[in-house]
């Protein structure tokens, strides 16, 4: 059968069977072998992508692998989705049709993805650290089902793979998925399992250039290291600081400059997958950056406080601020990475200050000098005994 018979026996097959129609002269992406069609979804409102694959015609070895290669991308898809992680491009179905030599799979159509976005060149810094944190949660959770002993990698992340949906993040492309089984430590890296194809070398870990340069060049290991590796990537060219070779970080507000520059540092410098951040530290680095902003007003705010005259009236609703303020800021830069030293720095000169007239503040109330100290302890208990003072004062008043 001609290939164009075989592509209206297609669209027939998925309008009697799914209720979908696609012009297969119209793909929205054309990879020669696969197509990507946009399709309308006749008994629901919601759009289709449909992802047509062209098995090779003839009998034989080749033949055997693609469709492998096929079932295998269905079958790992269908399971990641089933449990509709937010992260995941939502995946209706697909299948193997062996007599029109077709495969499918169908999706919810995605409006946009990151590599568009990048494109259009509008893409914030806040952006561009919100996006990563949900890339690696959808990657947290690829890693984390469980199939028998083994756990899945995605294998490909990078712009074109990755969806913006209404803010949300969606990981799509299930291609270069495998699943993998630990040896003992998987912090260790080493696995059995299925050996990869090579995946897009612009966002390649040194692990794999390794590999492939090495004569004869060896088989990829599909490793969850090596997912994090591409996300670090995808988030540097999201930040826009790679002009070919030269780093831009012009484009980077000063607030975020430097611990982007150590964490950015930090992530690619890993040779090996066992020098890898993990995905959590990952995380909460990129969190502690996002909160930049919040501490910088938090700070403020405590300072507004603080400096009001030692012996100004103290009302209870102020001091609770103060207290949450504190709290806030106190957890903040407490927070394991806390490398923006400017701040800290700011932060601790505030909390002498602070403690300096809040003990004078006590003394005022319970008319005994004490010891100023810079302990957060002694301070939390200053506030409650003035807190205290207040209450006592209040009810004297009435
Ligand atoms: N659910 C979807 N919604 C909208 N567009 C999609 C969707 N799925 C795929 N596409 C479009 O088709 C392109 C290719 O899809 P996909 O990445 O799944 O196939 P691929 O052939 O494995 O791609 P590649 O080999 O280039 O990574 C995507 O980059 C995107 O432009
Ligand atoms: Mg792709």
């Amino acid at each position: 059968m001609e290939l164009e018979e075989r592509l209206l026996k297609l669209e027939e097959h998925l309008l009697e069977n799914n209720h979908i129609r696609i012009d297969t002269k119209n793909p929205v992406h054309n990879a020669t072998v696969r197509w990507v069609y946009q399709g309308e979804k006749e008994d629901s409102e919601i759009d289709v992508a449909v992802k047509v694959f062209q098995i090779p015609v003839e009998r034989g070895d080749q033949r055997d692998h693609y469709m492998a290669d096929v079932r295998r991308e269905i079958k790992i898809y269908e399971n990641i989705s089933r449990k509709q992680n937010p992260h995941i491009v939502p995946c209706l179905g697909g299948l193997v049709l062996e007599k029109l030599d077709f495969a499918y799979i169908v999706m919810n159509w995605m409006p946009e993805s990151l590599q568009q976005r990048l494109q259009t060149g509008n893409l914030t810094v806040e952006e561009s650290i919100e996006y990563t944190i949900q890339i690696l949660e959808g990657l947290a959770f690829i890693h984390g089902q469980t199939n028998g002993p083994g756990i899945y990698v995605h294998g490909d992340p990078k712009p074109s793979n990755i969806y913006i949906d209404d803010g949300l993040i969606k990981l799509g492309d299930f291609g270069h998925s495998r699943i993998v089984l630990p040896i003992g430590e998987s912090s260790h890296g080493r696995f059995i399992g299925e050996i990869q194809t090579r995946a897009d070398q612009r966002y390649e870990p040194p692990w794999d250039t390794k590999r492939a340069e090495a004569k004869p060049p060896l088989a990829y290991l599909p490793r969850v290291e090596s997912d994090i590796w591409r996300t670090a990537e995808v988030f540097v060219e999201m930040l826009g600081i790679m002009k070919g070779r030269e780093p831009n970080w012009q484009r980077v507000p000063e607030i975020y400059r430097s611990d982007l520059e150590s964490l950015k540092k930090d992530l690619l410098g890993a040779d090996e997958p066992e020098q890898m951040m993990p995905n959590a530290e990952f995380q909460s680095r990129l969190r502690y950056i996002k909160n930049i902003p919040t501490v910088i007003d938090a700070t403020e705010t405590v300072n507004g406080i603080v400096s009001s005259p030692a012996d100004a009236w103290l009302s209870p609703e102020q001091i609770r601020q103060l207290y949450s303020q504190r709290d806030q800021v106190g957890s903040l830069i407490g927070a394991e990475h806390a490398k923006t030293q400017g701040l800290t720095a700011m932060i601790d000169e505030r909390r002498s200050a602070d403690t300096a007239l809040l003990t004078s503040k006590l003394q005022y109330w319970q008319g005994e000098p004490k010891e100023a100290t810079t302990d957060i302890a002694t301070i939390d208990g200053t506030l409650a005994q003035i807190t205290e003072a207040m209450e006592v004062n209040k009810a004297w008043q009435h």
